[in-house]
């Protein structure tokens, strides 16, 4: 292992590791729990002390299958990986085999975001890519061909950029002059193209990155195809603990989960809806989530913007939840948009 790999793995904190713990309990009885973004394996290896619990974990980033590999060489009967995404769910569960608990922790990993050569961090002078893993184009491809429309949708919408026009007509006036390389020359467009009065408390560039990311990895997409896989395949009485990090992904999780579950707008778990579509697939859920604790906030204060909810899955029988999609296709279709 280099330097420069073991100074990051100090670093690694799993977010809210003790959270993601105490919601699995009990760990004393043989149980199967899917960790969907195995990242640097904090909670696979943490699950894993517990001598009934067998994992299996999945991850986009194939950086990350070595560290997997020598997992499943220490624990042969209890650990296995995929390098799969949330929409192939279904191809890492056995179908005579349901999991117990599915663990969802959103978004990129430590070691995603300070390897500069993968271009996600403002800081790096490397190429713009920021592409997870099983991606279809990078985000140097996205700022140097699409149209100044498309560019606007693509921040405004899954950036939540209010200057999103701005930002794409000078990315639109630089690359007529000469192709946008790099992340240095794309942060010195967003930072020509923003008011002087912005806030300090988040970087300038944090809405654009954040909109580039989700489009090249079709991270909406993919959180709520895995999100209905997820309450497909997990056994009845099985959780499903999703952490996230931005609005959009919790608006999905909280609206699937409340929506999903018997509330006021469905009152009856038994009584079908005007298009026969909303189901209970989850106990009553009232919109609880937890946050990291004052302690982790200290220690790893990126932590600060993630929300832990998890839901029970009920008895009721899988009804595919297609106004679910619906809902949501404001992004996904953004996310659709051919390149
Ligand atoms: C925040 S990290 C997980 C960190 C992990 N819980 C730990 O303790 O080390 C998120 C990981 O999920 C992966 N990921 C994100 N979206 C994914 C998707 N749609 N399918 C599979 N893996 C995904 C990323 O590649 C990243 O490695």
């Amino acid at each position: 292992m280099n330097t420069t790999t073991s100074s990051l793995e100090k670093k690694h904190f799993p977010v809210m590791l003790d959270e993601v713990i105490q919601t699995c309990l009990p760990l004393n009885k043989d149980q199967l729990i899917i960790d969907c973004t195995f990242g640097g394996g904090g909670y696979s290896k943490e699950l894993l002390k517990f001598p009934n619990i067998k994992v299996i974990a999945m991850d986009r980033d194939k950086s990350v299958i070595n560290k997997a590999k020598n997992l499943e060489k220490n624990f042969p009967n209890k650990f296995t990986f995929y390098n799969e995404k949330f929409s192939n769910l279904d191809k890492v569960i056995e179908k005579e085999n349901k999991p117990d608990v599915i663990i969802f922790d959103l978004g990129l990993s430590t070691f995603q975001l300070q390897d500069y050569s993968r271009g996600f961090s403002f800081k790096s002078n490397e190429k713009i890519d920021m592409q997870m893993g099983l991606s279809e184009t990078s985000a140097e491809e996205v700022i140097n061909t699409l149209d100044e429309k498309s560019l606007k949708l693509i921040i405004k919408i899954l950036g939540e950029e209010k200057e999103a026009g701005k930002i794409a007509k000078n990315i639109i006036k630089t690359r007529a002059l000469k192709k946008i390389d790099t992340v240095t020359e794309l942060v010195r467009i967003i930072e020509r193209s923003k008011k002087k009065n912005y806030s300090k408390k988040i970087n300038v560039c944090t809405k654009t990155f954040q909109a580039l990311r989700i489009f090249v990895n079709k991270e909406t997409t993919e959180l709520i195809e895995g999100l209905i896989k997820a309450s497909q395949f997990i056994k009845s009485g099985g959780k499903i603990i999703v952490i996230s990090f931005h609005s959009i992904e919790d608006k999905i999780i909280k609206y699937y989960f409340t929506n999903y579950s018997p509330n006021k707008s469905n009152p009856s778990r038994y009584m079908p809806t005007e298009n026969n579509q909303k189901n209970s697939f989850f106990e009553k859920y009232k919109n609880n989530f937890s946050t990291p604790s004052s302690n982790e906030l200290i220690k790893n204060p990126a932590s600060r913007s993630a929300k832990l909810r998890a839901a029970v899955r009920t008895e009721q029988e899988f009804i595919y939840p297609k106004d679910f999609k619906e809902k949501f296709k404001k992004y996904t279709d953004i996310e659709d948009a051919a390149i």
